[in-house]
């Protein structure tokens, strides 16, 4: 979601590197950016609406070493540049970037506003410059006005704060995550993402919820938020590499991402074996397994439930991560939650975990972003090691997921190795089928199809969360009004949408329910329907035919891929940008 990035230390062109940091978040998703660099006792703030790579950041090379830095996401106001932050305090001495939602800022403000206090802005955030502000009042430290502010907000936040009269960068975290990167002698970066200060440094310590950090480059001191205490941390130091994390020959990164599942999907099975087994003995022992996500992560659990049940006769509950609220009732301390993300950091996903804490319930993760929040406040996590994703798009984490989700069912089933032995090589196959060829074969497809203004996709079975995922895919980046069904549905209601002509894509895969989904694929093809066929095997019901690999239980990995390379390529042909989105954020870090 937004992006925050400060640093303070040695350096003397602190304005430009933050610029140039969040550059390097871009993917993450945003509408406005801002930034303040304090010089000497004064502050200099720019911020606009817009992209942050059209900045050139040689025009902050002013003698600077303490500067914060943001890419907002609107939630609370438009996009307009007022909103965008920095936000300041009445006497321009304070200036915060903030991520998150502060709840209580209505009853903040009117009372700021009672004691004096001019907006500028519509947002929530700014409130917090005010607060501090007015909490200086009763106390000549900093940091100790930060934290007083902190303690009366209601919400989520993830903030960095600098003051005119004072060498120190302070932040603090509930709910939106912060990272710290550097030592004492690189001086201290503090970001909401790694990436932005990877040049820079490879050292890094996590803040938790309820923590605040204060450094002046030199020294760093984290504290309990309400408390005071000192929380002792550890430094770690990050093992991918900056290579991974960019684009390199690739012009898009949902291409590079789409393309890395030649060996991700080998990477996400190569799991510790006894820990396998240790999950499966949690989930058969659990009195009721519950599965959450959101978007593809949630179609991940979707295609769970098929997984759980055909492989091990296993009955496991999925619910979107946003809906699990009155699942409450039926959690207990006997109760397993799984949760699904690929950054560890979706708010919904982190709500439900503490419902189901409440209960006393286990929560496994399985999550692609190591030390990430929710793969920290899990009971037990599972890496799916996918290499950092970044398009918005979520392609590789997907099929990582589901890898990792069969490797458990087999462990269910007490044949772990079968399942280990088919993911490989279906790892293979997928290899095999990324080739320039296909590449070049969905791409004319794409080119046919892009002015088309809806797009259908059914599937049944483990294909059916297939078909809805499809539609998350061609949305999101082609803007195409797409929809997935599952197929036996099409006569109760969504047929009536079918016109000559309207592109349908059927997801088919070598088992029980094939002539199923066959003969729905018929009924698509009666009404018209240019009927794309993604299968094994040609029938004579397709227009077109892409083909993919037998999968076994591992169809829908092979099955999603032609799907996401034709979003990518849509989304190309019709002008869009896929990594970039309209609307949309990497990491949604906002209930
Ligand atoms: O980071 P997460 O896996 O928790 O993210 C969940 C969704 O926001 C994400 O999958 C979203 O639906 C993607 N943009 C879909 O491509």
């Amino acid at each position: 979601m937004c992006g925050i990035f400060g640093y303070v230390g040695g350096r003397t062109d602190a304005g430009k590197l933050v610029i140039d940091g969040l550059k390097n978040l871009e993917y993450r998703g945003y509408d406005s950016w801002g930034v303040a660099c304090k010089i000497g006792t004064e502050i200099r703030m720019e911020k606009d609406i817009g992209k942050i790579s059209t900045v050139d950041s040689s025009a902050f090379a002013d003698a600077c070493s303490l500067a914060i830095a943001h890419t907002r996401w609107a939630t609370h106001g438009g996009v307009t540049k007022r909103n965008a932050h920095p936000h300041m305090s009445c006497d321009g001495t304070i200036a915060v970037v903030h991520n998150g939602i502060i709840e209580n800022y209505a009853e903040l403000r009117r009372e700021l506003e009672a004691k004096g206090h001019a907006f500028q802005s519509e947002t929530d955030t700014e409130i917090i410059p005010h607060l501090i502000e007015e909490e200086l009042k009763s106390t000549d430290d900093f940091a100790s006005a930060v934290r007083n502010a902190c303690n009366r907000f209601e919400g989520r936040y993830g903030l960095l704060a600098l003051h005119t009269l004072s060498q120190t960068l302070v932040a603090a975290r509930t709910g939106s995550p912060l990272i710290v990167g550097g030592t004492r002698k690189d001086g201290y970066f503090i970001a909401s993402d790694i990436p932005a200060f990877m040049d820079y440094t490879r050292t890094v310590q996590y803040l938790d919820d309820g923590e605040m950090v204060v450094t002046d480059g030199r020294s760093i001191l984290f504290t309990d938020i309400a408390t005071g205490e000192e929380r002792p941390k550890r430094e770690i130091e990050i093992t991918w590499t900056i290579e991974e994390a960019q684009k390199g020959a690739y012009k898009h990164f949902m291409l590079k991402e789409i393309m890395e599942q030649k060996e991700s999907i080998t990477r996400a099975v190569n799991q510790d074996e006894e820990q396998i087994m240790t999950l499966a003995e949690a989930i058969r022992n659990a009195q009721g397994t519950f599965l959450v996500g959101c978007g593809t992560a949630g179609k991940a659990c979707m295609a769970a439930e098929y997984f759980f049940s055909v492989i091990a006769g296993k009955h496991v509950n999925f619910a979107p991560a946003s809906e699990f609220k009155l699942y409450h009732h039926f959690l207990t301390s006997r109760s397993l939650l799984i949760v699904v993300s690929q950054s560890g950091e979706t708010a919904d996903v982190l709500e439900a975990m503490k419902i189901a804490k409440s209960k006393g319930s286990k929560v496994l993760a399985i999550v692609n972003a190591k030390g990430s929040t929710i793969d920290r406040e899990a009971d037990y996590s599972l890496h799916i090691n996918a290499g950092p994703e970044r398009a918005v798009a979520s392609t590789k984490a997907l099929t990582g997921q589901m890898a990792v989700f069969i490797l458990i069912a087999y462990a269910l089933a007490d044949k772990l190795q079968e399942g280990k032995t088919l993911l490989l090589e279906t790892g293979a196959k997928i290899n095999d089928m990324l080739n320039p060829r296909y590449m070049e074969r969905i791409e004319k497809l794409a080119e046919r199809i892009q002015r088309k203004q809806d797009l259908y996709i059914i599937g049944k079975s483990w294909n059916y969360p297939m078909a809805m995922e499809s539609a998350i895919k061609i949305q999101e980046v082609s803007y195409i009004h797409a929809e997935g069904f599952a197929g036996g549905e099409l006569k109760h209601g969504p047929i009536a949408l079918i016109e000559e002509g309207t592109p349908c894509i059927a997801l088919v895969g070598k088992d029980e329910v094939t002539t199923d989904i066959l003969s729905n694929t018929i009924e698509l093809k009666a009404r018209g329907a240019f009927v794309i066929g993604v299968a094994p095997e040609r029938y004579d019901v397709f227009d077109e035919w892409l083909k993919v690999p037998e999968g076994g239980a591992a169809q829908p990995l092979v099955n999603i891929i032609p799907i996401q390379i034709l979003a990518y390529f849509l989304a190309v042909k019709r002008g869009k940008d896929p990594d970039m989105p309209r609307n949309l954020a990497k990491s949604v870090t906002v209930k």
